[in-house]
């Protein structure tokens, strides 16, 4: 997995110079007011030091009207600047558009993966991708969640420059229109556990006509990607984001033991309860509380340790 951020340097949302222009407004303005302060503080202070003051030339000084005034209002007035700027940006960002012109993707967040579901297509097939396919220049709302025994997360896309909570028992939503063709980095901005700088995932923003033809298929992987005929517990083993705790060709620990030849020590009721109950017997090397229990039915659980045990 990569871990270059492709991040500010690309603008790719329709509100992103919005946001860009409210932070540099942000950015200059205090940058100007601070320095009004420091400099003539600094000045100030070697200027008037005890050794070139005498007491009878400041024992009349008492205040300055006019000056007080001054010094309140272009505050007050470069206060409204700002609160202009930001107000107007996050309205665009949380104004939703309409439901029935946009395209509506349900988001789920939980450790360590993102997992994108799609509306039913007309045939009735569903898309579920772990990242996310959009066709260029349309709404797109993400709708997002996280499990009732999972953390909050955050959705965060530098190059779209938004970013929304995901929170247990909770739907949020952000939308974004996204002008660039290309492919963007979506990273989680919550701090949630060990694999955290790992929740990584991309927004790939293709041509209409390629997200159509896409759309309407049936095909379990991305557009342009050959499909690769998977068992049924390699997809859960893909869909339940299990390569993000545990390498299963290598011997490498990321987060959890390495399923490498993990058939060989244990048995298959012991690798079931694993998934179902992590926490029932875990190995001396590795701490409880870290793996989320996975609510999966028994067929499931069955074809997910045979692809675990057997590759296949
Ligand atoms: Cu999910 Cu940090």
């Amino acid at each position: 997995m990569s871990n270059s951020l492709q991040g500010f340097d690309v603008m790719s949302a329709t509100f992103a110079a919005d946001v860009d222009q409210a932070f540099w407004i942000n950015f200059w303005i205090s940058i100007v007011l601070g320095l009004s302060v420091i400099v003539p503080m600094l000045y100030f202070a070697w200027k008037f030091r005890a050794s070139n003051v005498k007491d009878e030339d400041i024992s009349d000084v008492t205040h300055n009207t006019t000056l007080e005034i001054v010094w309140t209002l272009i505050p007050t007035a470069l206060l409204m600047v700002l609160f202009y700027y930001g107000y107007s940006s996050m309205k665009v960002l949380r104004t939703m558009p309409a439901e029935s012109e946009s395209i509506v993707i349900h988001v789920e967040g939980k450790k360590w993966s993102w997992n994108h579901t799609y509306p039913a297509n007309k045939s009735g097939f569903v898309h579920k991708s772990a990242e996310l396919y959009v066709p260029q220049s349309e709404n797109v709302i993400l709708k997002m969640t996280a499990p009732l025994n999972d953390v909050i997360h955050s959705y965060f896309v530098p190059a779209f420059r938004m970013k929304e909570d995901v929170v247990p028992g909770r739907v949020t939503q952000q939308w974004f229109n996204a002008e660039k063709l290309g492919t963007f980095d979506v990273e989680c901005a919550e701090y949630c556990g060990t694999r955290h700088s790992y929740m990584l995932s991309k927004i790939h923003v293709i041509p209409k006509d390629e997200y159509d033809a896409w759309f309407k298929s049936s095909s379990k992987v991305g557009p342009g990607e050959k499909e690769v005929a998977k068992s049924k517990g390699h997809e859960l083993y893909d869909m339940n984001g299990c390569s993000g705790c545990h390498s299963i060709n290598t011997d490498s620990i990321l987060v959890g033991p390495s399923l490498k030849g993990i058939g060989a020590k244990y048995d298959a009721q012991y690798l079931k309860d694993a998934i179902i109950i992590p926490d029932k017997d875990v190995p001396e090397e590795f701490s409880a509380g870290i793996m989320p229990p996975f609510n999966l039915s028994d067929e499931d659980v069955t074809a997910l340790v045979e692809y675990i045990t057997t590759g296949k």
